[in-house]
C-alpha cells in the first residue's frame, strides 16, 4: 500500500506545481471516493482510493516512461534560452510532469529517445557497467571498410585519449556515403561522431534505432511520443526504481 498527500499526488500526475494544485483542491475540483475534498493535506491510498479531477478518474503511476521519435533541431534538455528542447514537444499531461531525458541525443540526431521520472532506471540504462546496448543508424562520408569494423571491435581511442569499449559495426552499404549500424554500450559525449572521427570519417546523419532490444516505433511521427509498456521496459533490460 502506498500513501501520498493529495497535493503531492496531483502534482506528480502533472496537474501543476504544489501551489497550483492546492488552489485546484481548494476550488472544489477534486473528489476522493466520490466525496468532494478541499484539504490538500489529505492522505490517500494510491492503489485503493478513487481520486478524480472533475469527471476524470486518476490512474496513479509512480513512474512514467515515454518513447519519443526525436526530430533534428531539438536539444535533449529540460529548458534552454536559445533553442527548442524535446520537452517543448510533450503533449498534456506529460508537459507538466517533471520528466527528464534518459540518454541524450545531440541536437542534430534523430530517433529513439526515452523520457522518464525514474532516476534509478535512467542510471541503470546509462551505466557502462550495465552494458545496455544502443544501436545507431548512420550515414558516413567516404568508404567504411572491414578494417574500420575490426578497429571498432578492438576498441576505438577517442581524441582525448579515452578508450571505448568494443563496439559492433555493421556495414550496410559501402559507398560514399556509407550506411552503417553501430552498437555501443556506453554514452560518452558525441561518442558515435568521435569514434568515426578517430577513423578519419564524418557522420553526416545519425539516428538511434534501438536501446537494449527495444526498437524505435517507426509509426511514431517525428516529435511524437508513446507510453512504454512493461514489456517494452523488459526489452530495454535496465532495472526500474522501486
Ligand atoms: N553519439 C553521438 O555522437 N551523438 C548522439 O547524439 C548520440 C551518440
Amino acid at each position: 500500500m502506498s500513501k501520498l498527500r493529495l497535493d503531492k499526488l496531483l502534482s506528480h500526475m502533472g496537474y501543476g506545481s504544489r501551489k497550483e494544485v492546492r488552489q485546484l483542491i481548494k476550488n472544489g475540483s477534486i473528489t476522493v471516493n466520490d466525496i468532494l475534498c478541499r484539504q490538500p493535506e489529505t492522505v490517500v491510498d494510491t492503489q485503493n482510493d478513487r481520486v478524480a479531477v472533475g469527471q476524470t478518474l486518476l490512474i496513479y503511476e509512480k513512474y512514467c516512461y515515454l518513447m519519443m521519435n526525436k526530430p533534428a533541431g531539438y536539444l535533449s534538455a529540460n529548458t534552454d534560452c536559445h533553442a527548442p528542447t524535446v520537452m517543448d514537444l510533450l503533449p498534456e499531461p506529460y508537459d507538466r510532469m517533471t520528466l527528464f531525458v534518459a540518454g541524450r541525443l545531440d541536437k542534430d540526431t534523430e530517433g529513439l529517445l526515452l523520457l522518464t521520472n525514474d532516476g534509478q532506471f535512467a542510471h541503470n540504462m546509462l551505466s557502462p557497467k550495465k552494458h545496455v546496448p544502443k544501436t545507431y543508424y548512420a550515414l558516413i562520408d567516404g568508404k567504411i571498410t572491414a578494417d574500420d569494423a575490426a578497429a571498432f571491435t578492438a576498441g576505438i581511442t577517442l581524441d582525448d585519449g579515452l578508450l571505448c569499449q568494443p563496439a559492433q559495426l555493421e556495414i550496410i552499404t559501402n559507398g560514399n556515403p556509407s550506411e552503417i549500424l553501430l552498437t555501443i554500450t556506453e554514452g560518452k559525449f558525441h561518442q558515435v561522431k568521435r569514434m568515426f572521427a578517430a577513423r578519419g570519417h564524418t557522420v553526416l546523419y545519425l539516428k538511434r534505432q534501438k536501446i537494449g532490444k527495444l526498437t524505435l516505433d517507426e509509426t511514431l511521427s517525428k516529435g511524437s511520443i508513446k507510453k512504454l509498456t512493461d514489456d517494452d521496459l523488459v526489452l530495454i533490460g535496465a532495472e526500474r526504481g522501486v
